[in-house]
C-alpha cells in the first residue's frame, strides 16, 4: 500500500523525537490547543481518534471524558508503539486501543462511534474527501466530529513573524532533533498548501457534516472544526 509506505514510514523514522519536538516547536501551545479541542466534545463513551499518533488526544480525551473508551487508528506502528507505552504508564491500557489501518478506509462498521476527533492528522491523507466521508461514516446520527489542524495567521504582522519561524527557524530544529531532514520541510510544505478556515468548513458541509464550524486558536495558527452527523 503506497500510503503506508510513504506517510507511515515517514511517521515510524519520526516517532522517537516526535513528542518532544511538538512540545519544543510550538512551546507547548500544543498541549493548551488539544485540551481545547476536547472540551468542545459533548460526554460521550464511544470514541474513535483518527491519526491517533502517540496518543496525545486519545488520552486528553480519556482525562476529560470519564467514562469514555477510545480507538485510535493509524498508519505508523512506531507512532502508536510510542503511544501504548504512554498510555501504559498512566495506567489507561483498558480505555485505550491502538490499532493498525488507513483513515481512508476505516474497518469499522457504518455509525458506532459517538464521537471522532482528528489532530493534526487530515494534512496528510492522500485523500481528503475520502478521509471525512469515512468519519461521517463511521459516526451515529448526532454524533461529533472534532479536527483540529494547522492553519495560517490572517493578520499581516503577525504572518511575517510565523513565515519567518516556519522557514527559517523551525524546519532548521526539526532536522537537528529529529535526524530526518525531509519530515520537517515536508511538515511546513504541507500546511501551506492545505486548505483551511472557512473552506474547510465548506468542504464540511460538501461532505454531509451538520452545523460545521470552527475556532481558531493562537491568531490562526491551528483552528479546531466541529461539526455534527
Ligand atoms: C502529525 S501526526 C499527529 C498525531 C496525533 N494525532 C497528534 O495529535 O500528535 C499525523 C499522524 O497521522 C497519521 N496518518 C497520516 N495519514 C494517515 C492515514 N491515511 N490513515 C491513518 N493515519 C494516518 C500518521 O501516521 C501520523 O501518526
Amino acid at each position: 500500500m503506497e500510503e503506508k509506505q510513504h506517510i507511515g514510514t515517514l511517521f515510524d523514522r519520526i516517532a522517537k523525537t516526535y513528542d518532544r519536538l511538538n512540545h519544543l516547536l510550538s512551546f507547548n501551545a500544543d498541549k493548551r490547543w488539544r485540551r481545547k479541542t476536547v472540551r468542545q466534545l459533548a460526554p460521550c463513551q464511544k470514541a474513535l481518534d483518527v491519526a491517533v499518533g502517540t496518543g496525545d488526544l486519545a488520552i486528553e480525551i480519556i482525562r476529560q471524558e470519564k467514562a469514555a473508551q477510545v480507538v485510535g487508528i493509524d498508519l505508523s506502528t512506531e507512532m502508536m508503539r510510542i503511544g501504548a507505552e504512554k498510555a501504559e504508564k498512566l495506567g489507561l491500557t483498558g480505555r485505550i486501543t491502538f490499532e493498525e489501518g488507513s483513515a481512508l478506509a476505516l474497518p469499522y462498521p457504518d455509525g458506532c462511534f459517538e464521537a471522532v476527533t482528528c489532530a493534526f492528522g487530515i494534512r496528510n491523507f492522500s485523500d481528503l474527501d475520502a478521509g471525512l466521508a469515512e468519519m461521517l461514516r463511521v459516526l451515529r446520527t448526532g454524533g461529533q466530529l472534532v479536527i483540529l489542524e494547522f492553519s495560517y495567521p490572517q493578520r499581516p504582522i503577525f504572518r511575517g513573524i510565523y513565515n519567518f519561524y516556519f522557514n527559517r527557524i523551525l524546519p532548521g530544529i526539526g532536522k537537528r532533533v529529529s535526524k530526518d531532514a525531509h519530515a520537517y520541510s515536508y511538515l511546513n510544505r504541507s500546511v501551506k498548501e492545505f486548505i483551511h478556515g472557512e473552506q474547510m468548513v465548506v468542504k464540511l458541509k460538501e461532505i454531509g457534516f451538520q452545523e460545521p464550524h470552527l475556532k481558531t486558536l493562537t491568531n490562526g495558527i491551528s483552528t479546531i472544526y466541529i461539526a455534527k452527523k
